[in-house]
């Protein structure tokens, strides 16, 4: 992080900074409190805000004045609505708007002014520390830099509570490995398919464990065939390049580890069964559960989480070619099981099928899977939560729990009976397409087809993976999400 972010005990005596950010709550006594406060410095300009009711402390209202005092002249007023609606994610919204109103007006430094907290202190200055990070992220490293004088350096929160020092100081620590790993898994999932491809994807992996501190093993063509990986193998055929397998760990052996499968299709064309060209490009991000499981592991690892985990991801391009797999091909699994392709655009589930019966031989206590499985989750979801599916309901709760306070949230969809025949075939033990309806389910289904004795979950994260508009925190493209859920999820871990 080229960026700081710093804590400091101060005020009410202004602290020298191109922009201090007031955040203001809309209720009417919290409001005049608040701005009064914030007139220590650009009394005239706050005090006609007031009177004319051009700033109410709506929540994400900005509102800008110019102090003409040299040492700090920008003072920007940032909405939260009313107190008892705040949230967390209020919070990081706010810091995220705060952030990029900063950078746009070029200040170098930033001081946030802390409002009153709701809820935990730590957990509050977590989301306002996550919140400026995420939002000033910029997938530009392949653009040339705009060198339009200097960039944010700092930011600094403040507060006139000394009280705050030691929960801020811990939450600032939290949110930088959380911002790290956030930010590996945007910027693989946004590299184009010339750049990240099963190879080069296992290489950043190798390079996080040898950074933040993990094991990483990786597993080449020959050792997918001698083991038996008919999925693997199978998906990257049409491919001139390797299939990968890559295997992180990380914590103590003694415990029996959750276990965190991603799906890692560098490109998707759809294979033989090809799809349509228009909006092909996005498929470079269907390597995005393998880059929240990746991100996963660089966040638990800088926190040294006290739990055990590994990692497998299933690393293959999925392309057409004289080589490729066709449709009504029956390839088997590393559990024995064999599966009918009858598409070979619903490839992630056959490198998935390999990577849940490797899982079985941690005797994991979970296992929980992320894939930008089906477009039908985002049909059924769009781009706000997760899909999620799976046979525990009480690994679902603390996922449900943990996507509440990150607000990477998931919501369950059902395993019923009934959709199991959706995918049986006349030929193999199972066909991998379902047909029209319920899509993102018989994905699921298929999955439990091939998971083995543990307690598992399936997010599909089609959706939330891949955002099409930018908003406070996340930009158009891929937005890492998995690493804050999975994270927080694990912080709670027993
Ligand atoms: N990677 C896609 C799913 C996807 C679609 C992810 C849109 C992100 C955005 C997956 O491999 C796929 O192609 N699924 C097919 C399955 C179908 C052939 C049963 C789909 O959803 O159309
Ligand atoms: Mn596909
Ligand atoms: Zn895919």
């Amino acid at each position: 992080m080229a960026l700081k972010t710093t804590f400091r005990v101060a005020l009410p005596r202004a602290p020298r900074t191109d922009v201090l950010v007031h955040f203001i709550h809309s209720d009417r006594s919290r409001f005049s409190k608040e701005m009064n406060a914030a007139r220590s410095i650009g009394r005239s300009g706050l005090r006609s805000l007031m009177v004319t009711g051009d700033f109410a402390g709506k929540a994400g209202e900005t509102a800008i004045l110019h102090t003409g005092a040299a040492g700090c002249p920008r003072l920007l007023l940032v909405g939260l609505g009313p107190y008892a609606k705040v949230s967390l994610e209020r919070y990081r919204r706010a810091a995220a708007i705060a952030a990029k109103e900063a950078r746009r007006r070029k200040a170098s430094t930033a001081g946030f002014v802390l409002p009153a907290l709701r809820g935990s202190a730590e957990d509050a200055v977590v989301a306002f520390a996550e919140g400026a990070h995420l939002g000033l992220y910029r997938f530009d490293k392949y653009k040339k830099p705009d060198d339009d004088g200097m960039p944010l350096e700092e930011i600094f929160l403040v507060s006139a509570s000394s009280a705050l020092r030691a929960p801020a100081l811990r939450a600032l620590r939290r949110a930088e490995a959380i911002v790290a790993g956030t930010i590996l898994a945007r910027d693989l999932a946004n590299a184009p398919g010339n750049e990240v491809y099963p190879e080069s994807l296992a290489q950043a992996a190798l390079e996080a464990g040898r950074r933040s501190g993990f094991d990483v093993r990786i597993l080449g063509e020959a050792e997918l065939s001698e083991l038996g990986m008919g999925g693997v193998l199978a998906v990257n055929r049409g491919s001139d390049r390797e299939p990968r397998f890559i295997i992180m760990e990380y914590g103590p052996t003694t415990k029996r580890p959750v276990v965190l499968v991603g799906k890692g299709v560098t490109f998707d064309t759809g294979g033989i069964s090809i799809k349509p060209s228009a909006g092909m490009a996005e498929m470079k991000m269907d390597m995005s559960g393998a880059a929240a499981v990746i991100g996963t592991f660089e966040t638990v690892a800088r926190l040294r989480l006290p739990v055990r985990l590994v990692g497998l991801v299933p690393a293959v391009e999925n392309m057409p070619g004289s080589s490729a797999q066709r449709p009504g091909d029956i390839i088997r699994h590393l559990n024995g099981k064999t599966s009918e392709v009858d598409n070979t655009d619903a490839e992630g589930r056959l490198i998935l099928a390999d990577a849940l019966a490797y899982a079985e031989r941690y005797k994991p206590a979970a296992v929980i899977d992320l894939a930008t499985l089906t477009g039908a989750v985002v049909v059924a979801l769009g781009h706000v939560v997760t899909g999620m599916m799976g046979n525990d309901p009480e690994l679902m709760r603390r996922l449900q729990t943990a996507g509440e306070t990150t607000y990477e949230r998931v919501w369950e969809l059902p395993l019923f009976d009934e959709y199991e025949r959706l995918i049986k075939s006349d030929v193999a033990d199972v066909k991998n397409v379902g047909g029209r309806w319920a899509g993102a389910i018989t994905a699921g289904w298929f999955l439990k087809k091939h998971i083995g004795n543990y307690r598992w979950v399936h997010l599909d994260i089609a959706g939330t993976a891949i955002q099409e508009e930018n908003s406070d925190y996340t930009t158009r493209g891929g937005s890492g999400v998995g690493v804050r859920l999975l994270t927080e999820f694990l912080r709670r871990w027993r």
